[in-house]
């Protein structure tokens, strides 16, 4: 599939570029994707760590549904660039509910989805940024213990990485285009949580919980002592992996 792709040596953040492209009637699946980011946005207001030779890139979608029907989105997202990643590079990274991929026990890949609402509930647009982490840099390392990356190599070529992005995005439109949930059974697949005692954790709390499933709204089902919850957010420490 061919699409319009946007590339940067450097930029902010290729969320906030394509945003307000998006403000301006960008269409559908048109991708930004950019070597370095100076001010890359995570989930929760962090920032995202992003050296030179990684793989980040955002597009749009422009889903025409009410906003409460878009959290399967993220997940969709994962599955596509676990799978994009098990092609390309013959690596299989695990998913960490709810958007992130681990491999080797290191954050690899953070995904970021904006919404941007109408008046009438239903979303104008969503920009999906997608962050990873192909090169071993030191600098991701030493700043954040938790991160590593999916190769060894210092550095990739443009063209593979490119090819990364181009493989992602045919993967989610084969899921985005079509009506099944087949792919809720592959994310649960992937799932690194499943079956796992870990703690759950909120701005109030933090619990030590048993994972039991992951269900077709997205929601992680846990056992907290015999009483079974389901949780649409939160944050997820594991014990042990
Ligand atoms: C997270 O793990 O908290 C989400 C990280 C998302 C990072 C990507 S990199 C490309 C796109 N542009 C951004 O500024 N953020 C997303």
């Amino acid at each position: 599939m061919d699409y319009a792709i946007q590339y940067f040596e450097k930029i902010d953040s290729t969320n906030t570029y394509l945003y307000r492209l998006a403000l301006q009637g960008e269409p559908e699946y048109s991708v930004v994707f950019a070597d370095e980011q100076t001010a890359g946005k995570g989930r929760r207001g962090r920032s995202f760590l992003s050296p030179k030779g990684n793989v980040y890139m955002s597009f749009v979608i422009r889903p025409n549904r009410p906003i409460d029907t878009l959290h399967l989105i993220t997940p969709m997202v994962a599955v596509a660039v676990q799978e994009a990643i098990e092609e390309l590079f013959q690596i299989s990274c695990g998913i960490k509910w709810v958007n992130d991929l681990y491999y080797n026990k290191r954050k690899v890949c953070g995904i970021l989805t904006e919404v941007h609402p109408m008046e009438d509930g239903t979303a104008e647009f969503c920009i999906i940024g997608i962050g990873i982490n192909l090169c071993n840099d030191d600098s991701l390392k030493e700043l954040n213990h938790k991160a590593g990356s999916i190769l060894t190599l210092n550095s990739v070529d443009l063209e593979i990485r490119k090819a990364l992005c181009i493989k992602i995005m045919d993967r989610f439109r084969l899921y985005y285009e079509n009506d099944s949930m087949d792919f809720m059974n592959r994310y649960r697949d992937y799932s690194i949580l499943i079956g796992k005692e870990v703690t759950y954790i909120t701005q109030s709390e933090s619990r030590t919980v048993k994972v039991v499933n992951i269900n077709n709204n997205g929601e992680l089902v846990v056992d907290d002592h015999g009483e079974i919850f389901s949780y649409y957010d939160g944050e997820i420490q594991l014990k042990n992996f």
